[in-house]
């Protein structure tokens, strides 16, 4: 089959009908007020993180203190040098004709300590508003993450950041300066960005700052292709740590924080300012290995630890059913005011969608050391180890998903806040090769195939945000990986360079996309 987008055409090898179906979209399938954009986040493509008055954050103190942890750590200081070339990169952001742009502010640039005590950058604040300046004269509209992990430093210092209830004041002051410096030019914001894997990455297998945990240092994290190898292993740890209580303690400091800003920007901002404030979370699509009740359990349990440790006190007031049966005392509980606090406290949800995974009944191990992954009785198996999700890759899931929270959590309202597909990095190959993105094109138009098809069904989705503009630095995979609709030469100079799919989304979003 033949995939036309203007200038080129796309040859695909097509095994399955399905497939080709999902190729069947265009713009004008969407709701005319539908929003298209792009993503990015601070830490992985500003750099300059000592300039402009700045502050430390978690992630510069884990690139050097552990530059091991991180694939290419020496880079990570310059990102993609988008702090200095923000009104290039806006002009990309044009050129792909996207309405919308969702960045995160670095905290550290506002308030260099973390608390209002330190006193307020005006360089920082300087920047953040001529970069939204910026946008609005070039008719995008800014969807602002608050908080994108890059924590401040000094608010781990002084009383360990997420683990102590005082991470929600400081939290919220930063919060409310956001809202008067910016938000009578932003309208949208997102508290934190996955929140699920701040707990689990930093507080049980200790692979994102502050890198806490108490397990054995073999534990595999992420399967190498490689048969028997392990790509990346837990911790270290040793910051201390316990993997069975923090990540729990972290991810209800970060539902109280939410809600203690949600319910601040209702009192104070709304009315005046006339914006919305939501959360981004991610969750795979769970799908069960066999027929049995058991592994329908364990998808359904999987789905309670993802989205449900966040949505459920945020929809219905308290936390899953089966995660009070399963964590027990290890969960912390809501007093009946913070229920109150917590409930109904997203305008908005935001999900962050890239791929699906089986979910097999896993009964608890006596041997193993306790944590929250094992909590959960189920083991993941991703599409590379089962048949049928395609490594994972599987846009049914996203249509699926969006029913699923249809279905459960009342037709809230839904960005898709990410969705994307990584290129692997070789710098070896000759530049066109690396240009010709067809695998990207490909997944975006299945998936908004499948996201219309769910908007069809009645959910509530209002928009679609491509992760990411452009090439940057993936956290602990450091600069290993190719998000980016745009090509970003790490070697030299940082120039960016339209792979094929912005010519593709260009012409999607001028409707003269189209697949025969
Ligand atoms: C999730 C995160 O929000 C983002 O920072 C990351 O780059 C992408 N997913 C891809 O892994």
């Amino acid at each position: 089959a033949n995939v036309t987008a203007g200038a080129f055409t796309l040859q695909v090898n097509l095994s399955s009908s399905t497939f080709l179906e999902e190729l069947n979209i265009s713009k004008s399938d969407f709701p005319t007020d539908f929003i298209f954009g792009v993503g990015t986040a601070a830490a992985q493509t500003e750099g300059s993180p000592n300039e402009g008055g700045r502050g430390q954050s978690v992630w510069d103190y884990r690139a050097k203190i552990l530059p091991d942890t991180i694939m290419n750590s020496d880079k990570f200081f310059s990102a993609v040098d988008g702090y200095k070339r923000y009104k290039e990169d806006i002009l990309l952001i044009k050129d792909l004709g996207v309405n919308s742009y969702r960045f995160s502010i670095s905290w550290t640039r506002i308030l260099p300590n973390g608390s209002l005590s330190g006193g307020i950058n005006q360089e920082g604040v300087d920047h953040y508003n001529s970069l939204i300046d910026e946008l609005v004269k070039n008719g995008i509209t800014p969807f602002v993450t608050i908080l994108h992990f890059d924590l401040p430093q000094a608010v781990e210092e002084k009383y360990g950041g997420y683990l102590n209830r005082s991470f929600v004041d400081d939290f919220r002051d930063y919060s409310e300066l956001c809202f008067k410096l910016f938000g009578d030019r932003v309208k949208h914001w997102f508290t934190f960005n996955e929140p699920r894997i701040i707990a689990s990455y930093g507080y049980e297998l200790g692979i994102a700052p502050p890198g806490r945990c108490s397990l054995p240092k073999d534990i595999c994290v992420f399967k190498s292709p490689v048969p028997g190898k392990c790509f990346m292993t837990v911790g270290p740890c040793n910051f201390g740590g316990n993997s069975s209580t923090e990540p729990y303690i972290v991810a209800h400091n970060l539902i109280l924080a939410h809600a203690t800003v949600a319910k601040l920007y209702r009192e104070k901002y709304q009315a005046k300012q006339k914006g919305e404030v939501g959360i981004v979370l991610v969750t795979p699509y769970y799908v069960p290995y066999s027929k049995s009740q058991e592994d329908q359990d364990a998808a359904n349990r999987l789905f309670d630890f993802y989205l449900g440790w966040f949505m459920d006190p945020f929809v219905l007031g308290e936390y899953p059913k089966s995660m009070r049966e399963l964590v027990k005392e290890r969960l912390p509980e809501f007093t009946e005011e913070e229920k109150v606090m917590v409930k109904g406290s997203l305008d908005f949800l935001a999900i962050n969608y890239y791929a699906s995974s089986y979910a097999k009944n896993k009964p608890p191990s006596p041997n193993e050391v306790l944590r929250y992954t094992l909590d959960v009785e189920a083991e993941i198996i991703d599409g590379k180890d089962a048949p049928g999700l395609g490594n994972g890759n599987w846009p049914e899931g996203l249509e699926k998903l969006m029913n699923y929270i249809k279905d459960k959590y009342n037709n809230p309202k839904v960005y898709i806040a990410e969705n994307g597909i990584a290129g692997v990095r070789n710098d070896a190959l000759d530049l066109n090769v690396q240009l010709n993105d067809a695998s990207r094109i490909i997944y975006a138009v299945r998936h908004l195939y499948r996201l219309n098809r769910a908007i069809k069904n009645g959910v509530n989705v209002k928009g679609y945000f491509h992760w990411t503009l452009m090439d940057d630095f993936e956290w602990g995979m450091g600069f290993r990986t190719r998000f980016g609709l745009y090509y970003v030469d790490f070697n030299r100079n940082y120039t960016r360079i339209p792979k094929n799919s912005v010519l593709w989304f260009h012409n999607f979003l001028n409707g003269t996309y189209e697949s025969d």
